[in-house]
């Protein structure tokens, strides 16, 4: 292991090139390393190879020893995205977890290669403000916890201004792009958004704050269907699945404007914040795989498990990926996941989804037993017994509060 070799997780932008740059200062061998989790496929668009290859061209040439480039989209959406569509999973009952998701998998990929290199230090450009850093940091303790994990933005916060001060001095090209007037980070699952101007939760977000949903002005007038087919858990649309599934639906959910979310949400340490996302298609998969849930699944399995969905979205967000107790779940609703098979109908339409239809091979709905027209299998006797057995508990009480026995 090398303690002068260090594993730098690199986006291309201002932060991380001075924190590269400045690595190399202090005599580091730095390898660059930076994966691509689809946030310029997200929308079925082009161009997000050549990006991607000017983002490690612009390590190489800032002087660094390697730059790897991983395409992670198949391993997130797989080994991510998947289990937490399984677990309905969104914090405070909203957030589809896109940023919290990749966080766990930039740390095995950190952890990866540094191993690969021989190096002793992976490092990442989180603030000491965000969830982002817990989640990596927690993840790469949890898989080597003898690599040395830096995060030189949280030791020294590095201003703006300062940071472009110190590229034009060492020679890190500085986009001529206006100031960003948001932070954003995104990935298949989901974009986020946030400062600026939503720091005031009063102010409702600008339109220039979205970028994968239509404006209201902008989307369709007539709504559209789309059924998504599950097999044991797994979807598909017209016969495509995994990461291209989720690019696919995040165009057409989001001609239609769906997946927009608004919140002011508890962050790991302890603070609030506001956040604005736009998740097209992990909104519009959620909200298909609970109503097959509901169809699939008996009365007592969807009542516990509403309540370890919600503990599962919890320890997403907190960095706990790699927690024994997100295992377990996931081997939970693995044992549910291989009755939920079916068809899913969603109609779009003006920033909403909506269930208009669900089917399922292994449906316990049984119209027979539903029905309040002829054929009626129901046993309507039997509802009077029940009735009696459950309410003697209650009717003992009320017998007892009239009639009280004074001893
Ligand atoms: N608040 C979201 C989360 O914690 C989004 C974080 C986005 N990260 C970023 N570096 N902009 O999951």
């Amino acid at each position: 292991m090398n303690d002068k070799t260090i594993v730098l997780a690199y986006s291309g932008g201002l932060d991380t090139s001075v924190l590269l740059k400045r690595f190399i200062l202090e005599g580091y061998d730095v390898i660059a390393l930076t994966a691509d989790l689809g946030e310029s496929d997200a929308i079925a668009g082009g161009g997000a190879a050549q990006a991607l290859q000017a983002v490690r061209e612009k390590a190489l040439h800032l002087g660094a020893r390697d730059a790897v480039l991983v395409d992670a989209k198949q391993r997130f959406v797989e080994d991510f995205a998947m289990p937490a569509l399984h677990a309905n999973a969104l914090y405070e009952g909203v957030y589809p977890l896109s940023a919290a998701l990749s966080r766990p998998l930039i740390a095995q990929l950190l952890v990866e290669t540094a191993h690969k290199y021989g190096a002793g230090a992976v490092a990442h450009g989180c603030t000491g403000k965000g969830n982002d850093q817990v989640r990596i940091e927690l993840g790469v303790r949890a898989i080597d916890p003898n690599l040395q994990c830096r995060a030189p933005l949280r030791e020294q916060p590095l201003s703006r201004p300062d940071a472009i001060a110190f590229a034009r001095e060492h020679g890190v090209p500085i986009a001529h792009t206006a100031e960003k007037p948001y932070s954003i980070d995104a990935n298949l699952w989901g974009r986020s958004i946030e400062a600026g101007v939503l720091e005031d939760p009063w102010n409702a977000p600008p339109e220039d704050a979205y970028a994968w949903t239509a404006s209201p002005q902008a989307r369709p007038a007539q709504p559209e269907s789309i059924v998504i087919d599950f097999s044991a858990g797994v979807p598909s649309w017209n016969g495509v699945s995994g990461w291209q599934l989720v690019a696919a639906l995040n165009a057409v959910c989001g001609k239609h404007g769906v997946g927009r979310i608004d919140l002011v949400e508890d962050r790991v340490v302890g603070l609030k914040s506001r956040e604005v996302y736009e998740c097209p298609a992990s909104v519009a998969l959620i909200a298909a795989h609970k109503a097959l849930e509901r169809v699939t699944l008996t009365r007592d399995e969807l009542r516990f498990k509403a309540q370890c969905d919600d503990r599962y979205a919890q320890l997403v967000y907190d960095g706990l990926w790699m927690s024994p107790l997100r295992t377990a779940l996931d081997a939970f609703n693995a044992s549910m996941a291989a009755r939920v098979s079916g068809q899913v109908r969603l109609q779009l339409h003006q920033g909403s989804v909506v269930i208009t239809g669900v089917k399922s091979p292994l449906g316990l709905y049984s119209e027979a037993l539903a029905t309040y027209g002829n054929g009626d299998a129901f046993d309507h006797h039997a509802a009077g017994g029940f009735i009696a057995l459950q309410s003697l508990p209650l009717e003992t009480l009320a017998h007892a509060a009239q009639h009280p026995v004074h001893a």
